[in-house]
C-alpha cells in the first residue's frame, strides 16, 4: 500500500506523515530530506547545478542511504544541517534539476518496496507513484505555514523574521509550481486537505478517517 502526502512549504507534511505512520505500522519516507542532502553536497562541493559535469558529480559522488536510525549522506547521519535557512533558499533551484530529480525518483522507488509506505513531497501523487492507493494534497494558508516555520526556526535558535519567513515561503511555493520538471500540482485523484486553523492532531484524524474510508 502507498500513500502520498503532497503539498507546500510548511504545510505539516512530514509532522503529519510521521504521526500516521507511527500509528498505522508504515515505512515513513522524507523524499524532501533526499533533496535537501542534495542541496546541501551542491553548497559544500560549490557545485554549478547548470553545467552539466557539476550535476553528474553530484549524483555520482554522494550516496543516500536510509536506515532506521536515520538519514544518511555518505555513510554519515544528517540533522538539522539539511534544514537551515541556506538549505531552504537552495532548494528549490536544485530540485528542478531534471537529471537530480530522476536520480532521486529512482531512489525512493527503490526505497519504497516494502509493504505499506508513507511518502510525503511534491510530486508523489503525481510523478513518484501515480498509482498510489491514496493521495493526500495538504495545503494552508502563507501566513499560516510562515507562523509554523517561524516557531520551529526559534526551537532551532534562528532568527528570522515572520516577514523574511512568509517572503521565502511564498518565492518557493512559485518556484516549485513553476518549474518544468514535475511542478508542484494536486493529482486529480487527491484529496484537498485544508489544514488552515486546525491543529495537528485534527488533521492526523482526518486523514486517518480517509484511510478508514478507503479500507472499507
Ligand atoms: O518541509 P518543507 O515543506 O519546507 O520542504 P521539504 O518537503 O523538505 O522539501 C524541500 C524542497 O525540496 C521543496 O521546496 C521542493 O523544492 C523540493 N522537493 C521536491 O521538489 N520534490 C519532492 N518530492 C520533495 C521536495
Amino acid at each position: 500500500m502507498i500513500i502520498a502526502i503532497d503539498g507546500p512549504a510548511g504545510s505539516g507534511k512530514s509532522t503529519i506523515a510521521k504521526l500516521v505512520a507511527s500509528q498505522k505500522g508504515l515505512f515513513y519516507l522524507d523524499t524532501g530530506a533526499m533533496y535537501r542532502m542534495m542541496t546541501l553536497r551542491t553548497l559544500e562541493m560549490c557545485l554549478d547545478i547548470h553545467n552539466n559535469y557539476d550535476v553528474e558529480r553530484l549524483i555520482k559522488e554522494n550516496t543516500i542511504t536510509i536506515e532506521e536510525g536515520g538519514y544518511l549522506l555518505n555513510g554519515c547521519k544528517v540533522g538539522l544541517e539539511i534544514r537551515t535557512p541556506e538549505v531552504d533558499a537552495n532548494v528549490s533551484r536544485v530540485s528542478a534539476v531534471k537529471e537530480v530529480r530522476e536520480a532521486m525518483v529512482k531512489r525512493q522507488r527503490e526505497l519504497s518496496q516494502r509493504s505499506s509506505v508513507i511518502l510525503d513531497g511534491r510530486d508523489i501523487g503525481t510523478v513518484v507513484f501515480p498509482n498510489a492507493n491514496i493521495k493526500i494534497f495538504l495545503t494552508a494558508s502563507v501566513y499560516e505555514r510562515a507562523v509554523r516555520r517561524f516557531k520551529e526556526y526559534l526551537e532551532k535558535g534562528v532568527e528570522l523574521s515572520l516577514e523574511k519567513i512568509e517572503e521565502e515561503i511564498s518565492k518557493r511555493d512559485f518556484q516549485d509550481e513553476n518549474r518544468e520538471e514535475s511542478p508542484l500540482k494536486k493529482a486529480d485523484d487527491a484529496i484537498l486537505v485544508n489544514t488552515t486553523g486546525k491543529t495537528i492532531l485534527e488533521v492526523v484524524d482526518n486523514i486517518l478517517e480517509i484511510m478508514e474510508n478507503h479500507d472499507g
